[in-house]
């Protein structure tokens, strides 16, 4: 099984939650990410990022907001100029919003904002990057497909699985359910088409989790940001070819549509 020490690893939405913690533990391993990119669109206000970069030299801060092309852009730059002639291992598209609407209450505004930030995000971002990991994929001596070499994970939902519909029965947020459903076949796409690049893509479900998001839904969400980490961080590293494009949650196990 690989570790991420040579690698170089970008999370978006990194500010606080699932991105926060995930920035977290990569830092804390005992072998480390050469370069953790921590993404967010109000780098100043980043307190704990910047508390963090501040003992860890390999932390680098970036502005990315998913919404902005221009803002994509100059955060490739960014982390072009920061890698010198390496690539980018492992793009994690974790940003995402969700509103909390009925199928009454739903609106077209709502469903344009979660499907611009949830689904068209992660699109741009993964098309922005693409140089980068098809870099890291061509650098690397590993064979075959791996998170360590070079993937995209999309940070998605199991409330977009129409088979599971998870916690319906504490919330619709119709919006948020169709665009993780959305960025289910986002992923699907992008992993026919990437995998003989040497591009692992997969689509992520993290758990209900206490977040501000995982408790904006209802307060019972049984997992803590710090035990889904690592989860998530034990279940990357297992992945491969026989992944590609599945639906994987926090434990490793694949889930159905
Ligand atoms: N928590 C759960 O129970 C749960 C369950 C299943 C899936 N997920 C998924 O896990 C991921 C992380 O969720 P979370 O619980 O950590 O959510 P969260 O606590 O609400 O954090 C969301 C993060 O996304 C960022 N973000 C939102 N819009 C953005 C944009 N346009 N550009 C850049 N960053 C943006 C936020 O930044 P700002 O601080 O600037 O707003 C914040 O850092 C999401 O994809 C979510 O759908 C979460």
């Amino acid at each position: 099984m690989a570790g991420f020490h040579a690698c170089n690893v970008l999370v978006t939405g990194a500010n606080r939650g699932l991105g926060l913690e995930l920035v977290k533990q990569f830092l804390e391993k005992s072998n480390p990410p050469e370069r953790v990119f921590a993404a967010c669109r109000n780098p100043e206000g980043a307190q704990e990022l910047k508390y963090l970069a501040s003992k860890h030299p390999n932390l680098v801060i970036i502005l990315l907001d998913v919404t902005n092309l221009a803002s994509i852009e100059a955060a490739v730059a960014r982390v072009e100029e920061n890698l010198k002639g390496s690539g980018l291992n492992l793009l994690i598209n974790n940003a995402a919003i969700l509103r909390l609407t009925t199928l009454e209450s739903e609106t077209r505004e709502n469903m344009s904002v979660v499907y611009t930030t949830n689904v068209t995000g992660p699109l741009l971002v993964s098309q922005a990057f693409l140089p980068l990991l098809k870099k890291a994929a061509q650098q690397s001596t590993q064979k075959g497909l791996s998170c360590s070499r070079a993937a995209i994970v999309n940070m998605s939902s199991e409330a977009g699985s129409i088979k599971n519909l998870l916690i319906w029965d504490f919330g619709h947020f119709i919006s948020y359910r169709c665009s993780k459903a959305a960025l289910n076949m986002l992923t699907k796409c992008q992993s026919l088409c990437y995998a003989e690049q040497g591009i692992l893509t997969i689509t992520f479900h993290p758990g209900w989790v206490k977040t501000d998001m995982g408790s904006s839904i209802s307060d019972q969400a049984p997992l803590t940001p710090d035990e889904s980490v690592r989860g998530i961080l034990n279940t990357l590293p297992m992945l491969s070819e026989k992944d590609n494009g599945a639906f994987v949650d926090w434990k490793g196990n694949h889930l159905p549509w």
